[in-house]
This record gives C-alpha cells, sequence and structure tokens, in this order.
C-alpha cells in the first residue's frame, strides 16, 4: 500500500498526438510512424510512436492476399476501429482501399467520412499525386485531414506491372517530385512517400511545406513508416530491402508453439499450477470464466 498522500499520486495521462502537430513537425524530430491492424498491437506501439497507420497492407499481412487490391472499406473500418481503441497517445490514420475514392471526390469524401465517423481515427491516407490532387483539396476543405502517398503505389501494381522502385531516370523523378507537390498543394498535412532512390526523397522534402515520411526512401524524409509485421520478424513471406529487422518474432512464436505441443503431447501441460482446486464441480458444458 502507498504511504504517499493521495493527493502527489498522479497517473501519468499520455497527451494524443494531433493533426496540426504532426504538419508542424516539419524539419523537426522525425515523425515515428508504424503499421498497426489489432488493438493489442496498438497498446503496445501507442507510447512509442508518434503515428499509427492502419496500412492496407493488412491485406497481405494479415489476411494472406498476395496485393492490397482485394481489401474492402467495411475492413479498413473494422481495424481502424481496432486501432483506435489501443491508441491513448499516437495519432491514427486509416488507409482508404483500392476503389473506394479513385473515381471521384465525391465517393473518396463518403469512404473518408465512415472511416472518420466509424473508427474515431485522426486522418485517412489516399494513393496518387496529380490525378488525385483535387480529391485532396475536396477532402481537406470539408475537414478531412489527409495524408498522401507518392513514389510506389501499391494499388497501381496491375498498371505498373510489380513494384517497382520510382524516380530512377530523370522524367520519373521529376513526375515523383511534381506528384508530392501537388498533393502537397491541394491541403494534404503529410506525405508517405515510397520506394524511391535518395536524391528524389531529398528534393521532394526540400520542395514541400509538409513532412514528408519515407518508406524505402532514405532518411532525407521528415519521418518513417515500416510494417510491423516486417521489423518484428512476423511476416517473412518476403522482406523489402528497406526493412530493417528489429526482432524475430516469427522465430520466436514458432519456438514456443513447438515446446508447447511438446507438452500436451507428454502431458507435461497443464501442471498443477494450472489446475483449479476444489470448489463445486462445474455444471456439464460450462467453462470457467477467465480470471
Ligand atoms: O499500407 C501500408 O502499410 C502503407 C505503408 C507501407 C506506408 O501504405
Amino acid at each position: 500500500m502507498s504511504t504517499l498522500p493521495p493527493a502527489t499520486v498522479t497517473t501519468a495521462v499520455p497527451k494524443p498526438v494531433t493533426v496540426p502537430e504532426l504538419r508542424a513537425r516539419k524539419g523537426g524530430t522525425p515523425i515515428v510512424c508504424l503499421t498497426a491492424y489489432t488493438t493489442p498491437m496498438a497498446r503496445r506501439l501507442d507510447p512509442h510512436v508518434d503515428l499509427l497507420l492502419v496500412g492496407d497492407s493488412l491485406g497481405m499481412v494479415i489476411y494472406g492476399f498476395d496485393s492490397t487490391l482485394p481489401v474492402t472499406l467495411d475492413m479498413m473500418i473494422a481495424h481502424g476501429a481496432a486501432v483506435t481503441r489501443g491508441a491513448a497517445h499516437a495519432a491514427v490514420v486509416v488507409d482508404l482501399p483500392f476503389a473506394s475514392y479513385q473515381a471521384s471526390p465525391a465517393d473518396a469524401y463518403r469512404a473518408a467520412a465512415r472511416v472518420i465517423a466509424e473508427t474515431g481515427a485522426d486522418a485517412v491516407k489516399l494513393e496518387g499525386g496529380v490525378e488525385m490532387a483535387e480529391t485532396v483539396a475536396f477532402l481537406a476543405t470539408r475537414d478531412i485531414p489527409v495524408i498522401g502517398h507518392v513514389g510506389l503505389k501499391p494499388q497501381s501494381v496491375r498498371a505498373t506491372g510489380g513494384y517497382k522502385i520510382r524516380g530512377r531516370g530523370d522524367s520519373d523523378a521529376e513526375r515523383v517530385i511534381e506528384d508530392g507537390i501537388a498533393i502537397a498543394e491541394a491541403g494534404a498535412f503529410a506525405l508517405v512517400v515510397e520506394g524511391t532512390v535518395e536524391p528524389v526523397a531529398r528534393e521532394l522534402t526540400q520542395r514541400i511545406a509538409i513532412p514528408t515520411i519515407g518508406i524505402g526512401a532514405s532518411a532525407a524524409c521528415d519521418g518513417q513508416v515500416l510494417v510491423v509485421d516486417d521489423m518484428l520478424g512476423v511476416f517473412t513471406d518476403f522482406t523489402p530491402k528497406f526493412v530493417k529487422r528489429y526482432a524475430d518474432l516469427g522465430t520466436e512464436i514458432e519456438t514456443a508453439v513447438q515446446a508447447y505441443a511438446r507438452d500436451v503431447r507428454s502431458r507435461a501441460f497443464p501442471a498443477a499450477e494450472h489446475l483449479f482446486g476444489g470448489g463445486p464441480t462445474l455444471p456439464a458444458g460450462k467453462s470457467p470464466k477467465r480470471a
């Protein structure tokens, strides 16, 4: 029991990160962003990051699709709501999935408004450059905070014929930079720059007034994002060159499961400490509630 008088006992309430605060991080301390798709993972990441991205990468990482294209708005809303339930500090941004926003600004507004209203997220993210600038302006002027996404755009994989690094030649470099400038000028408050070479990321970062958040785009950006399952070594189907592995949880999970299987087969589990002692016999078909 504490000997401190009650008035001096304080509980640290984490201060939520806001969209204007993220916008103001341009050129300052780099923004730390990771993807999250579930409440328990969001709770783990939340105190340590500025921004949680409910990325449509969940289609590949969680659902086992071979691209992000089959992901639906309902899936993004379910996972977005799960992540906001686990986030007390970090801002939460939810990806608009393929085909939910490209046809018209009005479609984009309806999809984004559902995401914001039904998940409690702070912002939406959408892929695209010059061609999506009108849509970004439509959302931003109607108070829906938007993060853009240029460079390698996974939702364009059919059109580009694969996940290709952007900006290697002069004309493609110019195209990526033009795309980023168009999205920034349209009113996005931050810009994800994926899969491009350092000079392009550097020039784009210098030429726009909003923070760039890089993934495979060098340390020249104003922040970094990684897919959490990649950096923790849980998703290992393929590992892009730009991923740094900070843990090998995939191997740890397998080791733990092997030990469990061994224990069950040898009847070493459950042991005495896992048994309920005495007490009334449970009626048939009832199981004890979890403590
Ligand atoms: O879907 C996603 O996780 C993303 C990141 C890779 C930036 O868009």
